[in-house]
């Protein structure tokens, strides 16, 4: 039985009014939440690390100029997703905590080494590429700060997705070479890529309520398969093969039909067992240790500012 809380939270649920932070909300709805957009933000956070190592290597400055500003755009939308998960009463050192301690996730495509400048084209087109068609349908998610950051971000992340496009466009038209690094880039970063839609439905723990809620809009499944079928004519008009010899039109359903990823591979990326899983949190407990002065720096400042403004 609904109490009446949760009956006219249904209803602006149903209705699509947004809910707010002053909002009565049930505790498990305030919990996913807090669950999905903190692992959001590490997401972006972390997503930075297999990025930031080529910015010193970038083949042009003005490719360099380009991935700089770009990894720069995540740290922003880290920014944004934290202070959208802070409405809901917990801390940005709190989350930070519990991500360095491995008790909170960061999407599995992380734990994936970046090998070369191809795969750097890769991630901004594939990867970026994935993280937009996911966010697009979170612009309507009921949790009103959540919703309007990822407004922002979408915008952000259409310009990433197409400089990704571009170096990785260059690589395919580029010498045997670079053709070569191109599509062993596609047929490295494909499967992993389909995992960041989570497991498939029949396995998704949290997304059938997540649905009944609106936190998630459309399921993992459908989002796979709209980024398939968005994909696949990228991929061709490209000139590379097909990364999956399963990938056919299907013109009764008309959509691509197309092989799963290995999930035996996705649940030990997800329990920490991937290529990269250790590099990428020493690095990131590294970064948070080495920002302390910086931190402590500015609390100071602002201390001073606050005492002088009292004076
Ligand atoms: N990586 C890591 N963990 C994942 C995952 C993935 N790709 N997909 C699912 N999981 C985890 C879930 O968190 C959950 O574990 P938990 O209970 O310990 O939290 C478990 O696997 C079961 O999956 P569910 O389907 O039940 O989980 P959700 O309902 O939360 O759905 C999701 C998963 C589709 C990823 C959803 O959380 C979501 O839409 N999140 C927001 C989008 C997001 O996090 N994007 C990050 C992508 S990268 C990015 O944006 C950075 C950009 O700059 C490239």
């Amino acid at each position: 039985e609904m109490s009446d809380e949760e009956r006219e939270f249904q209803d602006k649920v149903d209705n699509d009014i947004k809910i707010e932070p002053r909002d009565w909300m049930p505790e498990d709805y305030r919990r996913t939440l807090i669950r999905q957009i903190g692992q959001h933000a590490h997401s972006e956070v972390v997503g930075q690390l297999p990025e930031g190592n080529w910015i010193t290597r970038a083949p042009t400055l003005e490719r360099k100029a380009i991935l700089l500003a770009k990894v720069q755009d995540e740290a922003g939308h880290g920014l944004y997703l934290y202070s959208a998960a802070e409405t809901l009463g917990v801390s940005r050192d709190e989350m930070i905590e519990l991500l360095h301690e491995g008790k909170m996730k960061y999407s599995s495509i992380f734990n994936y080494p970046t090998l070369n400048w191809a795969d750097i084209g890769a991630v901004g087109w594939l990867v970026d590429g994935a993280a937009i068609v996911n966010q697009v349908a979170l612009q309507r998610t009921s949790y009103g700060p959540y919703a309007r950051a990822m407004v922002r971000i979408c915008k952000e992340e259409s310009f990433h997705a197409r400089q990704g496009y571009d170096a990785f466009m260059k690589m395919a038209q580029g010498s045997k070479e670079q053709r070569r690094m191109a599509q062993d880039a596609l047929n490295r970063m494909w499967f992993p890529c389909l995992m960041m839609f989570g497991p498939s439905d029949a396995e998704s723990v949290h997304g059938e309520q997540s649905m009944a809620w609106k936190i998630k809009v459309k399921s993992n499944d459908e989002l796979r398969q709209q980024y398939v079928d968005q994909t696949i004519p990228q991929i061709d008009y490209l000139g590379l093969d097909r990364p999956d010899p399963g990938i056919e039109w299907n013109e009764e359903c008309e959509h691509y039909d197309f092989s799963m990823p290995d999930w035996k591979e996705f649940f030990d990326v997800i329990k920490g067992n991937g290529p990269c899983n250790r590099d990428r949190m020493r690095d990131r407990v590294a970064a948070w240790e080495d920002g302390q002065w910086v931190r402590d720096g500015l609390l100071a400042h602002a201390r001073k500012r606050a005492a002088q403004k009292v004076a």
